[in-house]
């Protein structure tokens, strides 16, 4: 039985007259037919206002780690609000907070907190450009960084053709051209690469701003040697490393893709899951680099260390530091790969899976990518058409294949069931759906 979204239609006309597309990020619009509106989320699902329920990958783009209204830090966070909320003054929280982080990751000896990734990955660059006193930084082709004019500078691999060089260009209009010529793309997984760039410019470098399991494109992950490599170049050439941690940090370890690649960064940045969903990021990093915060380099914001977000960020990082969530996420993750892989495999369709279990990515092709240009090899077509049938079916993921399926504590046996059930029924519509197409076109 396919959906009904009957109220989400209605909603979507009307919500469109005051909200541009309808709704409050473009990233949620999915066109006229199947943009939905949530009522509630519980656990490791959610249910729209046509009381469709899903089992939920996406978590908000991975905010949920322990599920949605986790008991435990909504009751956290209750008590947050009865402190009195936002005072532009610090509290003694903030320091519980950053000691706990600070044992987590040891990189992060000083801790600074934003509102949004997009913030700390901001102040990220500014700490590193303050800090070296260079303008420039490296990105990775496929990389997200979140929307401020300097992470927006992207290779839009869906528009090149597999010859020559992809082109740099803006995300987005209004993105200043002047602002083009500080970032410099090389390609994930290429340490040769990366070293040609810093040799010639290593003079105007501040950073290379990384993900080393690339949460916005697939997980695509750094070969450890790369890695390694990377650190020893940046060393090499003066230049920082900023590990961007909003999507692995403790999530793919306690101490983040940090600690599952035994690596440091200068400077790293955490969001997604350090509150369970409410609103706080952190902007950590070597302790001289950080006292250039207030010694030249500004950094503050009205919201900053909200009493509720912090007091949900020190609940959420006790549980996750101090039980098996974390460890639970990753069977569940294998489970699911393994499930999905053997319905796969009984349809003849060629698959690999990227990045981490709590953060997985599933690629239509035998050989799991190493660069974001891999990605044009597989059968991504088959990937966006499958998305809309596993919405049908009650399995939500986000309809765009470079997005990981993010696992939550909550995730049970029964979602799991329920999930490959749709899963299967999914792969079946998509290769009908294909089968028919290809015989109406003989
Ligand atoms: C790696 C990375 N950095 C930064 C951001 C921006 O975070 P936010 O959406 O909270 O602004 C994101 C968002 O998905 C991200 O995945």
């Amino acid at each position: 039985m396919p959906r009904t979204l009957t109220r989400s239609h209605t909603h979507f006309a009307k919500a469109v007259q005051r909200l541009p597309l309808g709704v409050a990020s473009n990233f949620r619009y999915w066109g006229e037919e199947r943009t939905i509106y949530i009522k509630s989320g519980r656990g490791g699902r959610i249910t729209d206002i046509d009381d469709n329920s899903y089992v939920d990958y996406r978590l908000g783009y991975g905010p949920a780690i322990l599920g949605y209204a986790d008991p435990r830090v909504d009751e956290a966070a209750r008590a947050g609000m009865e402190m009195g909320g936002v005072f532009a003054l610090s509290t003694e929280m903030e320091l519980q907070v950053a000691e706990r982080i600070s044992r987590m990751v040891p990189a992060a000896e000083l801790v600074r907190f934003s509102n949004s990734g997009t913030e700390a990955v901001m102040g990220a660059l500014r700490l590193a450009r303050g800090y070296t006193g260079k303008d420039d930084y490296v990105l990775l082709e496929g990389s997200y960084h979140g929307l401020f004019d300097a992470a927006m500078w992207h290779v839009p691999m869906h528009e090149w053709n597999r010859r020559g060089e992809p082109q740099v260009q803006p995300y987005s209009e209004g993105i200043p051209v002047s602002s083009r010529s500080f970032a410099h793309f090389v390609q994930a997984n290429d340490a040769n690469g990366l070293e040609e760039v810093l040799r010639q410019h290593a003079s105007t470098i501040a950073c290379l701003l990384i993900e080393p399991i690339m949460g916005n494109c697939l997980g695509i992950a750094a070969d450890p040697e790369y890695l390694r490599a990377a650190r020893a170049l940046c060393d090499k050439y003066g230049v920082l490393l900023v590990i961007d941690e909003v999507k692995t940090g403790f999530r793919v370890a306690r101490g983040g893709v940090q600690q599952l690649y035994d690596i440091k960064a200068d400077i790293c940045t955490f969001a997604k899951a350090v509150a369970n969903g409410y609103p706080i990021a952190v902007i950590a990093g070597r302790e001289e680099i950080m006292r250039k915060f207030g010694r030249g380099v500004a950094h503050g914001g009205t919201y900053t260390a909200h009493s509720v977000s912090l007091a949900a960020a020190n609940r959420t990082l006790q549980i996750l530091e101090e039980t098996d969530a974390l460890e639970r996420i990753s069977d569940y993750g294998t489970k699911l790969r393994a499930g999905m892989s053997a319905i796969l495999k009984a349809r003849g369709i060629a698959h690999s899976f990227v990045g981490h279990p709590s953060m997985s990515g599933l690629y239509f092709a035998a050989v799991p990518p190493r660069t974001y240009r891999d990605w044009k090899g597989s059968d991504y077509s088959f990937y966006n058409e499958m998305a809309q049938y596993l919405h049908d079916e009650g399995v939500l993921c986000e309809p765009d294949s470079r997005e990981p399926w993010f696992i939550c504590a909550a995730h049970d046996e029964q979602c799991l069931a329920d999930t490959l059930r749709g899963f299967a029924k999914a792969a079946d519509a998509t290769i009908e759906a294909g089968a028919k197409r290809t015989k109406l076109s003989v």
